[in-house]
């Protein structure tokens, strides 16, 4: 049976590749994320799921400094543009850009520090927050965005595409539920401000920790 998470269509985003980082509504997203993550200890390794052009990997590289991240996508054109910046931004090479989906991850039980997934999970559903359970060590943080129900609003044809295994939430306490399902315990939620009173844009950010 073909899951929600390996159904999605890549097409979309490799087509719109070429001029996603034009948008910074994405970024501020992914740097947020990362920017509230407070990690104390040197992460040994960072995984980005459904990573685009690689904001949120690249964030984490900066600011957490870990010895390692994997950023896995399902589209091939936005991994070209997320390795194309890879000279200037992680100059020693310790981002692995993986065309793989974001469920199964290829990685062993326990092995992550941090999981993040910025702009995605309404992408991939609901088989994704127990997979990032399965891979953080205990005690490891995971980070999610997740567009606010009320200001998601795609076309017919995109919204047809999408998983229907995950309803997006209305409020804040729904966003801590999703971490809350899949075992995850919640330490954090925020909305972000909303870009435009024409299109606020909104969307919950989730930081929720692996239990010891
Ligand atoms: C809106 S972009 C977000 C990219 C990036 N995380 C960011 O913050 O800009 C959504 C990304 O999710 C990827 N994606 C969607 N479903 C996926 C899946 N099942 N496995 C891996 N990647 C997926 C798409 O290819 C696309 O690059």
């Amino acid at each position: 049976m073909t899951s929600p998470a390996t159904r999605f269509d890549a097409s979309r985003f490799d087509a719109a590749a070429g001029t996603y980082d034009d948008d910074p509504h994405h970024l501020d997203i992914a740097r947020e994320l990362v920017a509230g993550l407070h990690a104390t200890t040197r992460p040994r390794l960072v995984v980005d799921v459904a990573t685009g052009t690689g904001f949120a990997a690249f964030a984490a590289l900066h600011a957490l400094d870990p010895q390692r991240v994997v950023a896995v996508d399902v589209s091939a054109r936005m991994l070209e543009r997320a390795a194309a910046k890879a000279p200037t931004a992680d100059p020693d090479g310790r981002i692995e850009w993986r065309d793989a989906p974001a469920v199964p991850l290829e990685l062993p039980d326990h092995a992550a520090d941090v999981v993040l997934c910025a702009s995605a999970l309404h992408l991939i559903g609901a088989t994704a927050p127990p997979e990032w359970r399965r891979v953080l060590r205990p005690g490891g943080r995971a980070a999610f965005s997740i567009p606010v129900a009320a200001d998601f609003r795609p076309s017919p044809e995109f919204r047809a595409t999408l998983p229907t295994d995950l309803t997006l939430p209305a409020d804040e306490a729904g966003a801590e539920r999703i971490a809350r399902a899949a075992g995850l315990v919640p330490v954090a939620v925020r909305t972000t401000a909303p870009v435009s009173v024409e299109r606020p844009r909104r969307s919950f950010l989730v930081w929720a920790d692996a239990p010891w």
